[in-house]
């Protein structure tokens, strides 16, 4: 398999990567994940952006310019005939020898970028049937805005939700719900979207902005404000959102039923733009 390193196409095993990486002994770096269908990215520009704006907040510089690297992205796809699959990018701060919190200079110490691709099919069965969820209490840190490779907080809500037989982890601050652990939240109640705004307690996801640009332009109503656990409790329809899961259903909450305990139409209308909107970039999916 190819991968990208630093600016170039190599195979996977010619890749070496130093055990005093600062991404490796910090997890001082960020990433993102990008999303192919029939070999051509959905939503590339926005994904390059966030990659960018991220590595800005934690003050690094890319060693390409968007342009190269969405260049050096699409070549990859082709050279690893990824059809409909994930593209995940990751730029970490560099050695740092000897080991000391304080960034080092830049200008000495070289950024190194890696991206992998994974063959994933649409999950058609799964996103008409929906998946389940736990709520647990959102520990991570205060500037989730930034696409950070320090998941810690993210994977062990998500362990607790595996552990309760559940699929994903709703994550809570005092009550009120802020995102998935690895996907953005999202609730329907009397055919009303509401989803968490945007700030440092959320990632900025990209398929939500394509969610609610979707729904706006089909005159669905949408509020980005906050809503609580008992909001969920009562909620008609909830489902959870990220480039690889798209608009997925959220069926069950702690065991209990969401609504009618199955797919409902708001979010089934919505799983049916998003496809449109694929397939204005990518062709036809279905
Ligand atoms: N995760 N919130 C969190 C915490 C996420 O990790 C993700 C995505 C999202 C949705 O963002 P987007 O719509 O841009 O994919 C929201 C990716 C897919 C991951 O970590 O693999």
């Amino acid at each position: 398999m190819k991968v990208i390193w630093n600016n170039e196409i190599v195979e996977r095993s010619e890749v070496k990567i130093d055990m005093e990486d600062r991404g490796y002994q910090f997890a001082d770096g960020v990433y993102d994940v990008v999303r192919a269908y029939n070999g051509k990215f959905f939503t590339l520009n926005e994904h390059v952006d966030r990659l960018f704006s991220s590595a800005e907040k934690i003050e690094m510089a890319l060693p390409f310019t968007k342009e190269e690297l969405k260049q050096l992205l699409s070549k990859l796809i082709q050279e690893n005939n990824i059809d409909t699959g994930n593209v995940y990018m990751q730029l970490t701060r560099g050695i740092g020898i000897p080991r000391n919190h304080s960034y080092p200079d830049s200008e000495l110490i070289p950024p190194v970028f890696t991206a992998t691709t994974t063959i994933v099919p649409r999950d058609q069965t799964k996103m008409d049937q929906g998946i389940t969820a736990f709520i647990v209490p959102d520990m991570r840190w205060l500037r989730c805005d930034i696409k950070s490779i320090s998941l810690l907080g993210n994977i062990m809500a998500k362990h607790e939700a595996h552990k309760k037989g559940c699929d994903e982890a709703i994550l809570h601050r005092d009550g009120v719900v802020t995102e998935c652990s690895s996907s953005n939240a999202w609730m329907i109640k009397n055919d009303t979207i509401y989803t968490h705004p945007d700030g440092n307690l959320i990632l900025p996801g990209i398929t939500k902005i394509m969610l609610l640009k979707v729904a706006r332009k089909a005159g669905i109503p949408v509020k980005e404000e906050v809503f609580t656990i008992k909001d969920l409790e009562e909620a008609d329809e909830v489902f959870a959102s990220s480039t690889t899961i798209e608009a997925m259903p959220i069926t069950h909450i702690n065991g209990n039923p969401v609504g009618q305990g199955k797919r409902g139409p708001v979010v089934e209308k919505l799983q049916q733009l998003y496809v449109e909107a694929v397939e204005e970039q990518c062709g036809q999916i279905r």
